[in-house]
């Protein structure tokens, strides 16, 4: 009797029971891109959400390559991980002046775009140019270090790239067959060979995966050590101007949320207190609103918000960088997450939240 691959079981799983009809698997390789990217961090649900606004934004290569940084962000904004969207408006700009427009069609030419590595690269090669190529994330880690019942520390590069020649032996032979088989791979282990609980009865690898014979699914594969995560105190300064708008500022494009557009925030009192006084507010002015958590991958934000209305809105010359923005035109900035929850619980009578964003926080990806 002749066993099935890897592969031609994979295939056939994909074709019955794996996702289809997300609305990337049919598009242009920019469409197959911006998905990739989105769902870096992203839970397919979630990007379902937004990936539709942003191609109706901007179509093509072209139209994302000639808009405004402020306007890729302001349609990422909730989604996390902002410099997925710099990237991405960096690597459009590339692809017309570096690619005379076309789209990159290998791996290696692909992994020269900023914010494509490896896998990334990888799995656009696959599903747009059917090119045999391996991905190689997290979920996909998984599979096969239980299929093949393979243990070793996650961290070390040596165990890293035998996976790498792994992935690269199980690849189907055809072309025309990657597609499928990439989408198998990422749908067997987000849906069946899922970390905890998996699906094993319902696995296609279930009579060949080494770790269910060995009894040690649950062990396989070994988990990271937990990245050390540092509690960051920030304080943001809402200045509310007599007429209700809103005091706003551009953040810096390198650090957290970089280049979007938040209250002034700092990590020390006394440069809140200094700003502050600017704009004529004492520190008795200041009205302090409770906490607020908020977990970045490597560290929990705890943010004290501080608000005032100043008597006198005139600009001090001192301050130059930042703008009023009249609550109805929020929505046309991107905000940072929490300080979009914060307005819509705080000033809900004057702010407007994007109608079609919930304030939620974006489902991301559990850290690897
Ligand atoms: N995760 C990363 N890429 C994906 C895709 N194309 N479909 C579903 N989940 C994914």
């Amino acid at each position: 009797m002749t066993t099935l691959s890897f592969a031609e079981r994979l295939i056939t799983w994909q074709k019955q029971h794996g996702r289809h009809h997300l609305p990337w698997q049919v598009g242009q390789p920019y469409n197959v891109w911006l998905s990739e990217i989105m769902l870096q961090q992203t839970q397919v649900a979630t990007v379902l959400d937004y990936y539709p606004r942003f191609i109706a934004r901007f179509p093509t290569v072209a139209s994302l390559a000639e808009a405004e940084q402020d306007d890729v962000l302001n349609l990422w904004a909730g989604l996390g991980y902002y410099s997925r969207a710099r990237n991405l408006h960096k690597a459009a700009k590339q692809i017309i002046d570096e690619f005379s427009g076309d789209f990159p069609q290998s791996r290696s030419e692909l992994e020269k775009l900023c914010g494509v590595g490896r896998s990334t690269a990888a799995a656009i090669a696959a599903f747009a140019f059917q090119q045999r190529e391996t991905i190689l994330d997290g979920n996909v880690k998984r599979v096969l270090c239980r299929v093949f019942a393979r243990d070793g520390n996650p961290a070390d590069k040596k165990f890293e790239n035998s996976l790498w020649t792994l992935a690269e032996s199980l690849l189907p032979q055809k072309n025309e067959q990657m597609p499928a088989y990439t989408q198998g791979l990422m749908d067997l282990g987000a849906t069946v060979c899922k970390r905890s609980k998996p699906l094993c009865n319902q696995c296609p690898m279930a009579d060949i995966c080494e770790a269910k014979a060995q009894d040690r699914i649950a062990e396989l594969p070994r988990k990271k050590s937990a990245p050390e995560v540092k509690t960051l105190p920030l304080y943001w300064l809402l200045i509310r101007h007599q007429n209700g708008a809103l005091w706003l500022e551009k953040r810096p494009q390198k650090g957290i949320w970089g280049g979007l557009y938040c209250v002034p925030c700092f990590e020390h009192l006394n440069d809140l207190y200094r700003y502050a006084s600017l704009f004529s507010i004492s520190p008795d002015n200041l009205e302090e609103s409770s906490a607020i958590t908020h977990r970045l991958t490597h560290r929990l934000l705890l943010i004290t918000p501080f608000s005032a209305t100043p008597e006198t809105t005139a600009l001090p010359q001192t301050v130059s960088d930042g703008l009023w923005v009249a609550p109805e035109d929020l929505e046309k900035y991107g905000l940072p997450q929490p300080l979009q929850i914060f307005l819509q619980h705080n000033l809900s009578d004057h702010v407007a939240v994007k109608e079609n964003q919930s304030a939620k926080p974006a489902k991301r990806k559990s850290a690897k």
